[in-house]
């Protein structure tokens, strides 16, 4: 039996964010297109008397800004596999990060999709595909697509995800930021920028539109960049006024298209192949930008990488 094991999960950005009115338990339902892409924590998890949890990352990554404490999600993750098991178990959850901080990429869903993964195959509790999404849907929105990786539709607050048709082989220049964004804030201001709904009329409800569908179903890289739409990138912008520019470098730069990662502050720039990648990555350093990665996608959700 393996004493340590390690689990990659990836960053996700959203390619159509789609927001309706708020719902009584003050989650916004969604209409998401979710795509993993090639950035990543890894999570080593060891049987322990008592559980802990260790940060390391390269210093890109603002460390200082993830709770070590019983408030982290992969440790929250952990506690409620066991308690769903009956089980009086613990582990050392040691997360090495990749994935920016409050970036808009959810790095703290992949670390907690990947700590289930990894606690269910170290302590081999063989827990159902619809168990491990239900546990991951209770941490959060964003953590059952952690584990589904891919390409998928996120319904409901998010957490409801489906395989969708892609067949690109996508290239995008991620844009990072020195300070994170909250995401409850920009949903506060994305309430009161669209106001309180009528009563007289029903509940919008998001949709997944047709285009975008199309778009990946074909792996068209033009028809996606005109496709593509996140309906928190208004707040987030108003929030954050200084990510225009990043916007408007770019598009200078030579981008497909851009578009704000999730609820930001990540800007994603959309490009051709790898060559215009590489040529895009340069281009924004060029105009002084630091934080930036090139990435590929889709790429698989949660998996195994090493037994010890
Ligand atoms: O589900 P998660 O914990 O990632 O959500 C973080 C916060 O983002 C929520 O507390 C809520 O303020 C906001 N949110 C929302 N509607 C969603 C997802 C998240 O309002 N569908």
């Amino acid at each position: 039996m393996s004493t340590s094991i390690t689990v990659r999960a990836p960053a996700k950005i959203n390619l159509h964010l789609g927001v309706g009115a708020p719902r009584e338990d003050g989650f916004h339902p969604l209409a998401t297109v979710y795509q993993a892409v090639g950035l990543y924590d890894d999570v080593t998890v060891t049987d322990q008397p008592d559980w802990s949890v260790h940060l390391r990352g390269d210093d890109r990554i603002d460390l200082l800004a993830v709770p070590a404490d019983d408030s982290n999600i992969a440790l929250r993750a952990g506690r409620a596999l066991v308690a769903h098991h009956g089980l009086e178990r613990a582990a050392r959850i040691e997360i090495h990060k990749g994935i920016p901080v409050a970036g808009g990429m959810a790095g703290g869903s992949a670390d907690a999709a990947a700590t289930l993964v990894a606690l269910d195959r170290l302590w081999d509790l063989q827990t159902t595909d619809e168990d491990l999404l239900a546990l991951a849907a209770d941490l959060g929105s964003d953590v059952p697509f952690a584990l589904l990786g891919g390409t998928a539709a996120g319904l409901g607050r998010g957490e409801v995800v489906s395989a969708l048709p892609d067949t690109g082989s996508w290239w995008w220049v991620v844009v990072g930021s020195e300070e994170g964004l909250s995401t409850p804030a920009v949903y506060g201001r994305y309430d009161e920028l669209v106001g309180p709904p009528d009563p007289l009329l029903p509940p919008t409800v998001p949709d997944i539109p047709r285009p975008v569908r199309e778009a990946l179903a074909h792996g068209d890289v033009a028809w996606l960049a005109t496709a593509l739409h996140n309906d928190l990138q208004d707040p987030a912008l108003d929030l954050r006024p200084d990510l225009r520019r990043t916007f408007d470098d770019g598009r200078d730069a030579g981008a497909l298209a851009t578009i704000l990662s999730g609820s930001g502050p990540t800007v994603l720039l959309l490009a051709e192949d790898r060559a215009h990648a590489h040529a895009l990555h340069l281009g924004m350093a060029d105009r002084g930008h630091r934080l930036l990665s090139v990435v590929t996608a889709p790429v698989a959700g949660a998996h195994h990488v090493t037994y010890v």
